[in-house]
């Protein structure tokens, strides 16, 4: 049931919205998006909303970025809903946003199946709430078939620790004798994290104004394109997504090399 994004674009386009659909070279579009999907509680609070509402459009957001993903045709999605160091937000939020992830398993499941997405996971989720880790073992095996676009939910993530479980991960493969030290390498490394099997982001986005990464994919975001947003995740629209990925392909990514 893939939406007609491009028809849509299109019409918009004609209707004088803002994105040049011409500028976006389909060509050179990112392989894997990574998303922090920031500004939730602002975004309420503007409003004289509970921090909760920020959350729930935020969700919504989130359903319309993946569709949006999927129909271009990116190969990978990763999105930071919940980082190691959330646990510092009053109790009643935490709770909330596990509810939140059981309402958009329970909501889209059938529509990813549908789509063939893949719904894999980064971070701890074994300390999660047993619903939450009810509804992540569902998704799993409900999309361990599929063969589409992987969407990575980082649940419970942080990128330092993933690099220290790896780093752990090869010590012990050093230590039976497996692997010389000499031999590992940057591939070996990357083997061992979380992430394995996906290729590096080409662009990650943040959203709502601050310029950092918050311990995100510290390994995997080495030549990745930074695109920073003041908007608030919930008012970042399709057309929004639109625009980070034309300035993507206008950037010129040279890995370190010079322009011939
Ligand atoms: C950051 O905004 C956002 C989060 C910590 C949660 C992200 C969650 C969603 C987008 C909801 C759906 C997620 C799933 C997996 C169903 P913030 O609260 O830090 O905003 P603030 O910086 O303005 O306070």
């Amino acid at each position: 049931m893939a939406l007609d994004l491009w028809g849509m674009f299109r019409r918009r386009r004609r209707a004088g919205v803002s994105v040049d659909l011409e500028s976006l070279d389909r060509s050179q579009l990112p392989r894997h998006i990574a998303v922090i999907m920031d500004g939730n509680g602002r975004w309420a609070r503007a409003r004289g909303m509970p921090r909760a509402a920020g959350h729930h459009a935020g969700m919504g957001t989130m359903r319309g970025i993946i569709r949006a993903a999927d129909d271009l045709g990116i190969g990978a999605l990763t999105l930071y809903a919940f980082s190691t160091e959330n646990w510092k937000r009053p109790r009643q939020e935490i709770q909330y946003l596990w509810q939140l992830v059981g309402e958009f398993f329970r909501s889209d499941m059938d529509e990813l199946v549908e789509r063939n997405v893949r719904v894999w996971f980064l971070g701890d989720t074994t300390v999660l709430p047993a619903h939450t880790q009810a509804f992540v073992k569902e998704a799993r095996r409900l999309t361990e078939d599929n063969t589409g676009m992987i969407v990575q939910f980082a649940l419970n993530y942080g990128s330092r620790s993933e690099i220290v479980d790896a780093t752990r991960t090869i010590a012990r493969r050093v230590q039976a004798g497996e692997l010389r030290p000499e031999d590992i390498d940057e591939k070996q490394f990357s083997d061992a994290l979380a992430t394995c099997g996906v290729p590096d982001p080409d662009l990650l986005i943040r959203t709502a104004g601050d310029v950092r990464i918050s311990n995100f994919l510290l390994w995997q975001i080495a030549y990745a394109e930074l695109y920073f947003t003041p908007l608030a995740w919930p008012d970042f629209t399709r057309d929004e997504f639109l625009r980070a990925l034309v300035t993507y392909t206008q950037r010129e990514r040279r890995f370190g090399a010079i322009k011939t």
